[in-house]
């Protein structure tokens, strides 16, 4: 059977992740989360504690970033590691998230990670997610979603995932941080946040989590033939 690159991409915070992860299990697939490459390398850049505007120095710190995701052996999940650490919890916080859309407008940055983003792709049987997914990094790509969903319902659904974890952000700040990164996302010069003209649109507001991923599923046993 062959194997397709399924490239799913959209706002902050419509489930993305979740769906995509789901996708790959369905599938016997491996799921890449292009966000948390963006994530874990703002992480590293505010661990360096200066801010980082001259290309010379960007392109420093891009040398001794190394990003992986490996099986924790504490819970068997596949998580984000940085230089050999595990930042799964630390990328989500909110001082990541009101860094990273900034870190991932810089050139730079994007030609690095498009680049291992491809590598990790070239095999195939992969599904991405991100925002650029399914324009840039795999124009080719057999299967392209785009999700949507409102924002108050993004919001919503992120602080649930945020609790989840052990922490309580308020609703507001949630949505200020969403509706400031799409904003960032979709305008920026570098690869910026648009619908794929040959991606399938599916707006999550009202579906059922079951559903968007059986939705996605049957769509790339379609392709699979
Ligand atoms: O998917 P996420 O919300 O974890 O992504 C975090 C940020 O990373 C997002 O606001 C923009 C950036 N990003 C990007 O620019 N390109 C991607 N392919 C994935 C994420």
């Amino acid at each position: 059977m062959s194997k397709i690159v399924i490239a799913i991409d959209g706002f902050s915070g419509c489930g993305k992740s979740s769906t995509a992860k789901a996708v790959a299990k369905a599938l016997d697939y491996t799921y890449i989360d292009s966000g948390a490459m963006y994530r874990a390398t703002t992480l590293h850049f505010l661990n360096k504690l200066t801010v980082l505007t001259n290309p010379r120095d960007i392109r420093n710190a891009l040398e001794s970033l190394n990003v992986s995701f490996q099986i924790n052996p504490a819970n068997q999940k596949q998580e984000t590691y940085l230089n050999g650490l595990n930042v799964e919890k630390e990328i989500r916080s909110m001082r990541v998230s009101n860094y990273v859309s900034e870190v991932s407008k810089i050139k730079e940055v994007r030609q690095e990670l498009v680049s291992q983003q491809q590598k990790l792709g070239k095999k195939k049987g992969v599904v991405m997610d991100g925002r650029d997914i399914g324009t840039v990094v795999f124009p080719e790509a057999e299967l392209k979603v785009f999700m949507t969903a409102d924002l108050n319902i993004r919001a919503v659904r992120r602080q649930k995932e945020i609790l989840e974890k052990g922490d309580l952000v308020e609703i507001k700040k949630i949505i200020q941080n969403l509706d400031e990164r799409d904003k960032i996302d979709s305008t920026r010069k570098e690869s910026p946040l648009k619908k794929a003209e040959d991606a399938v649109e599916i707006d999550t507001s009202l579906l059922e989590f079951d559903d968007q991923v059986d939705r996605i599923v049957s769509l790339a046993k379609e392709k699979i033939g």
